[in-house]
Protein backbone atom coordinates (compact mmCIF):
# COMPACT_ATOMS: atom_id res chain seq x y z
CA UNK A 1 0.00 0.00 0.00
CA UNK A 2 1.59 3.54 -0.38
CA UNK A 3 1.35 6.44 2.06
CA UNK A 4 -1.52 8.07 0.63
CA UNK A 5 -3.33 4.83 0.40
CA UNK A 6 -2.15 4.01 3.94
CA UNK A 7 -3.15 7.58 5.44
CA UNK A 8 -6.69 7.23 3.58
CA UNK A 9 -6.96 4.23 5.42
CA UNK A 10 -6.28 5.12 8.52
CA UNK A 11 -8.51 8.18 7.90
CA UNK A 12 -11.34 5.38 7.39
CA UNK A 13 -10.69 3.23 10.28
CA UNK A 14 -10.54 6.41 12.88
CA UNK A 15 -14.05 7.45 11.76
CA UNK A 16 -15.67 4.79 11.61
CA UNK A 17 -14.31 4.37 15.57
CA UNK A 18 -16.05 7.49 16.34
CA UNK A 19 -19.09 6.43 14.50
CA UNK A 20 -19.04 3.08 16.58
CA UNK A 21 -21.60 3.96 19.76
CA UNK A 22 -20.94 1.04 21.04
CA UNK A 23 -17.15 1.51 22.06
CA UNK A 24 -16.82 1.39 25.55
CA UNK A 25 -15.47 4.88 27.12
CA UNK A 26 -17.56 6.14 24.64
CA UNK A 27 -19.14 8.76 27.25
CA UNK A 28 -16.21 9.96 29.09
CA UNK A 29 -13.40 10.83 26.86
CA UNK A 30 -12.03 11.34 23.75
CA UNK A 31 -10.63 9.16 20.94
CA UNK A 32 -6.99 9.22 20.55
CA UNK A 33 -6.37 7.35 17.56
CA UNK A 34 -2.29 7.51 17.24
CA UNK A 35 0.11 9.46 15.27
CA UNK A 36 3.38 9.60 13.28
CA UNK A 37 5.09 7.95 9.91
CA UNK A 38 2.67 5.05 8.30
CA UNK A 39 5.41 4.41 6.72
CA UNK A 40 7.85 3.49 10.03
CA UNK A 41 10.15 0.87 10.39
CA UNK A 42 9.07 1.49 14.46
CA UNK A 43 5.43 1.25 16.44
CA UNK A 44 4.91 1.43 19.26
CA UNK A 45 2.18 0.93 21.73
CA UNK A 46 1.21 1.73 24.69
CA UNK A 47 -1.50 0.85 26.93
CA UNK A 48 -4.22 3.41 27.38
CA UNK A 49 -4.83 7.37 26.92
CA UNK A 50 -4.20 9.63 30.44
CA UNK A 51 -5.19 12.90 31.53
CA UNK A 52 -2.65 15.00 28.94
CA UNK A 53 -3.24 12.51 26.01
CA UNK A 54 -7.33 12.77 26.09
CA UNK A 55 -6.87 16.86 26.35
CA UNK A 56 -4.60 16.59 23.30
CA UNK A 57 -6.22 13.76 21.45
CA UNK A 58 -2.36 13.26 21.02
CA UNK A 59 -0.95 9.61 22.54
CA UNK A 60 2.11 9.99 25.29
CA UNK A 61 2.05 13.61 25.33
CA UNK A 62 2.76 13.54 28.85
CA UNK A 63 5.71 12.98 31.17
CA UNK A 64 5.68 9.62 30.24
CA UNK A 65 5.40 10.72 26.63
CA UNK A 66 8.40 13.37 27.24
CA UNK A 67 10.93 10.25 28.49
CA UNK A 68 9.72 8.47 25.48
CA UNK A 69 10.39 11.13 22.90
CA UNK A 70 14.15 11.51 24.60
CA UNK A 71 14.69 8.22 24.17
CA UNK A 72 13.67 7.60 20.71
CA UNK A 73 15.66 10.86 20.30
CA UNK A 74 18.65 9.11 22.16
CA UNK A 75 18.90 6.44 19.22
CA UNK A 76 18.75 9.32 16.52
CA UNK A 77 15.76 9.46 15.57
CA UNK A 78 12.36 11.89 15.77
CA UNK A 79 9.29 11.24 17.16
CA UNK A 80 7.55 11.88 14.22
CA UNK A 81 9.71 8.76 12.17
CA UNK A 82 8.02 6.33 14.14
CA UNK A 83 4.09 5.70 14.83
CA UNK A 84 3.07 5.73 18.46
CA UNK A 85 -0.27 4.14 19.45
CA UNK A 86 -2.11 3.03 21.98
CA UNK A 87 -4.08 -0.59 23.06
CA UNK A 88 -7.82 1.11 24.35
CA UNK A 89 -7.99 4.45 22.43
CA UNK A 90 -9.68 6.27 24.93
CA UNK A 91 -8.95 6.84 28.68
CA UNK A 92 -10.12 5.00 31.16
CA UNK A 93 -11.62 7.18 33.98
CA UNK A 94 -8.97 8.23 37.14
CA UNK A 95 -6.36 6.22 34.55
CA UNK A 96 -7.48 3.03 35.61
CA UNK A 97 -6.35 0.41 34.04
CA UNK A 98 -8.33 -1.08 31.19
CA UNK A 99 -10.43 -3.64 31.26
CA UNK A 100 -10.75 -7.25 29.56
CA UNK A 101 -13.72 -5.81 27.72
CA UNK A 102 -12.54 -2.56 26.58
CA UNK A 103 -9.16 -4.31 25.07
CA UNK A 104 -11.33 -6.92 23.26
CA UNK A 105 -13.95 -3.90 21.88
CA UNK A 106 -10.79 -1.74 20.73
CA UNK A 107 -8.63 -4.82 19.53
CA UNK A 108 -10.61 -5.08 15.56
CA UNK A 109 -9.36 -1.34 14.86
CA UNK A 110 -5.80 -1.86 16.37
CA UNK A 111 -5.33 -4.72 14.25
CA UNK A 112 -6.25 -2.86 11.32
CA UNK A 113 -4.22 0.07 11.71
CA UNK A 114 -1.04 -2.82 12.36
CA UNK A 115 -1.87 -4.44 8.98
CA UNK A 116 -2.14 -0.72 7.47
CA UNK A 117 1.01 0.68 8.77
CA UNK A 118 2.99 -2.87 8.79
CA UNK A 119 6.19 -1.89 10.75
CA UNK A 120 8.81 -3.93 10.77
CA UNK A 121 8.84 -3.89 14.69
CA UNK A 122 6.12 -3.89 17.30
CA UNK A 123 7.71 -2.14 20.55
CA UNK A 124 5.40 -2.66 23.50
CA UNK A 125 5.08 -0.67 26.10
CA UNK A 126 4.11 -1.95 29.51
CA UNK A 127 2.51 -4.93 30.56
CA UNK A 128 -0.65 -4.65 28.72
CA UNK A 129 0.56 -3.63 25.54
CA UNK A 130 2.75 -6.90 25.93
CA UNK A 131 0.48 -9.27 26.78
CA UNK A 132 -2.12 -8.43 23.94
CA UNK A 133 0.51 -10.02 21.87
CA UNK A 134 2.40 -12.47 23.95
CA UNK A 135 -0.47 -13.65 26.69
CA UNK A 136 1.66 -15.50 28.65
CA UNK A 137 4.49 -13.38 28.61
CA UNK A 138 5.90 -11.93 31.79
CA UNK A 139 7.35 -8.41 31.75
CA UNK A 140 10.18 -8.73 34.51
CA UNK A 141 11.32 -11.89 32.45
CA UNK A 142 10.57 -11.04 29.00
CA UNK A 143 11.41 -7.24 28.60
CA UNK A 144 14.01 -6.66 26.02
CA UNK A 145 13.94 -9.90 24.62
CA UNK A 146 12.21 -9.73 20.76
CA UNK A 147 10.19 -12.61 19.89
CA UNK A 148 8.35 -13.35 16.85
CA UNK A 149 4.52 -13.86 16.31
CA UNK A 150 2.23 -14.53 13.42
CA UNK A 151 5.18 -13.37 11.17
CA UNK A 152 5.98 -9.84 13.35
CA UNK A 153 8.46 -9.12 16.01
CA UNK A 154 7.60 -7.65 19.19
CA UNK A 155 9.57 -6.13 21.37
CA UNK A 156 8.36 -5.61 25.08
CA UNK A 157 9.65 -2.68 27.24
CA UNK A 158 8.71 -1.37 30.25
CA UNK A 159 6.13 1.73 30.13
CA UNK A 160 7.70 5.00 30.43
CA UNK A 161 5.46 5.66 33.29
CA UNK A 162 6.76 2.71 35.81
CA UNK A 163 10.21 3.90 34.59
CA UNK A 164 9.72 7.40 36.27
CA UNK A 165 8.71 5.94 39.68
CA UNK A 166 11.40 3.63 40.00
CA UNK A 167 15.92 4.00 39.03
CA UNK A 168 16.19 0.07 38.59
CA UNK A 169 13.14 0.49 35.86
CA UNK A 170 14.56 3.58 34.29
CA UNK A 171 17.87 2.10 33.91
CA UNK A 172 16.53 -1.16 32.24
CA UNK A 173 14.26 0.68 29.99
CA UNK A 174 17.09 3.22 28.90
CA UNK A 175 19.23 -0.43 28.31
CA UNK A 176 16.24 -2.47 26.41
CA UNK A 177 15.65 1.18 23.93
CA UNK A 178 19.07 0.98 22.90
CA UNK A 179 18.90 -2.74 21.51
CA UNK A 180 16.01 -1.26 19.31
CA UNK A 181 18.52 -0.68 16.42
CA UNK A 182 20.41 -3.88 16.52
CA UNK A 183 16.46 -5.95 16.88
CA UNK A 184 15.79 -3.72 13.37
CA UNK A 185 19.16 -4.59 11.53
CA UNK A 186 18.68 -8.43 12.50
CA UNK A 187 21.34 -8.16 14.27
CA UNK A 188 19.60 -10.30 17.62
CA UNK A 189 18.41 -13.46 18.07
CA UNK A 190 14.67 -13.40 17.42
CA UNK A 191 12.78 -16.11 19.45
CA UNK A 192 9.78 -17.73 18.81
CA UNK A 193 7.31 -18.55 21.73
CA UNK A 194 4.62 -21.28 20.33
CA UNK A 195 1.71 -19.65 18.42
CA UNK A 196 -1.43 -19.21 19.58
CA UNK A 197 -3.97 -16.79 18.51
CA UNK A 198 -2.98 -12.77 19.10
CA UNK A 199 -5.81 -11.54 16.77
CA UNK A 200 -2.63 -10.20 14.95
CA UNK A 201 -2.47 -9.66 11.67
CA UNK A 202 -0.40 -11.87 9.22
CA UNK A 203 2.94 -9.70 8.16
CA UNK A 204 3.54 -9.47 4.21
CA UNK A 205 5.06 -12.27 2.71
CA UNK A 206 8.10 -10.19 2.44
CA UNK A 207 8.43 -9.30 6.30
CA UNK A 208 7.76 -12.76 7.29
CA UNK A 209 10.91 -13.80 9.92
CA UNK A 210 12.79 -16.09 8.26
CA UNK A 211 12.14 -19.31 9.80
CA UNK A 212 16.13 -19.88 9.80
CA UNK A 213 16.74 -17.22 11.99
CA UNK A 214 14.09 -17.80 14.38
CA UNK A 215 15.02 -20.24 16.91
CA UNK A 216 11.98 -22.17 19.57
CA UNK A 217 12.96 -20.87 22.77
CA UNK A 218 10.11 -22.98 24.45
CA UNK A 219 9.49 -19.84 26.42
CA UNK A 220 5.91 -20.32 27.34
N1 LIG B 1 0.30 5.92 28.85
C1 LIG B 1 -0.09 5.15 27.82
O1 LIG B 1 -0.08 3.91 27.90
N2 LIG B 1 -0.44 5.74 26.69
C2 LIG B 1 -0.44 7.06 26.54
O2 LIG B 1 -0.79 7.53 25.45
C3 LIG B 1 -0.04 7.85 27.63
C4 LIG B 1 0.32 7.26 28.78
Amino acid sequence: MDKADKIAELKKIEAEMAANVKLPLRAEANLVFGEGDVDCRVMFIGEAPGVNEDRLRRPFVGRGGQLLDNMIRDLGWKREETYITNIVKRRPPENRDPLPAEIEAYKPYLTRQIEVIDPDLIVTLGRFSMNYFLPEAKITRDHGRPLSIDGRIIFPVYHPAAALRSTQMMETLRGDFKKIPSVLAGEFKIEMPPAFASGLPAARESKKTDPEKTEQAGLF
